[in-house]
């Protein structure tokens, strides 16, 4: 259990180099991206890690080609859907985003529905957690703290702020893994990532393997808590 007490955030990149590579549609390469979550998910589960967090579409995907969202709405469906093999993994779902009533929200109606079933259908598991990043951004998350905090008229710090975020109580990521060799850092949990290394993998995402999750864990294990 190299994992134990690790909250391990992906960054799942390269999903669609992947895919030309082989002359395939990119779309095939976010199937195969989704696959190898679930395999990837397996992974955590069995090395012990904690919290899992994945960067599933961003509050920026949104302006890809129409085909290409729909195609990845629609695997975050199936992942969503995956109830039965995460409750015999133990693992608890979660899901951070723009919330479904804020007015610049986009989550469509059938994948709030199959986030909503998911959170209701794994929330008895006490192993993992799976947080999945859906219409999330960092930017947008912070911002939409600060403003939760003025309307309520409450004093803006570090403090107040990091519990007005979507998911107060997800814990500090230890670790932020980078895949397809981009050296960028994203949108994705900059509050929760203050002071965690980054794990640069040059593996596509499809491609991340159990190897990659050791040096991740590895690495967050440099640094002291
Ligand atoms: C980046 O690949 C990946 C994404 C846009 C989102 C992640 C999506 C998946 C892993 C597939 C489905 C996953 C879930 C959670 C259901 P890219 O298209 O940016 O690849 P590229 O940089 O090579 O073009």
């Amino acid at each position: 259990m190299y994992g134990s007490d690790v909250h391990v955030a992906c960054i799942m990149d390269g999903n669609g180099r992947w895919a030309r590579k082989r002359g395939l549609p990119r779309t095939a390469g976010h199937t195969a991206g989704e696959e190898n979550l679930a395999a990837v998910v397996r992974i955590a589960v069995r090395s012990g890690v904690d919290h899992l967090t994945v960067f599933g579409f961003s509050t920026e995907n949104w302006v890809r080609p129409r085909q290409e969202v729909r195609h990845i709405l629609g695997l975050h469906k199936k992942l969503f859907g995956r109830i039965a093999e995460l409750n015999e993994l133990g693992v608890r779902v979660r899901w951070i985003g723009r919330p479904f009533d804020d007015p610049t929200a986009r989550t469509p109606r059938y994948v709030q529905r199959a986030i909503i079933k998911a959170i209701r259908d794994t929330a008895n598991n006490s192993g993992m957690t799976l947080t999945v990043a859906f219409d999330y951004g960092s930017r947008a998350e912070i911002a939409h703290a600060a403003e939760t905090l003025r309307r309520a008229g409450t004093m803006i710090d570090a403090e107040s702020l990091g519990s007005a975020m979507y998911m107060p109580d997800l814990p500090p990521v230890d670790v932020l893994v980078r895949t397809s060799g981009e050296t960028r850092v994203s949108n994705f949990l900059l509050w929760q990532s203050a002071g965690a290394p980054i794990s640069f993998s040059t593996s596509a995402w499809p491609d991340f393997s159990e190897d990659d999750l050791k040096d991740a864990i590895a690495l967050a294990r440099t640094i002291p808590h």
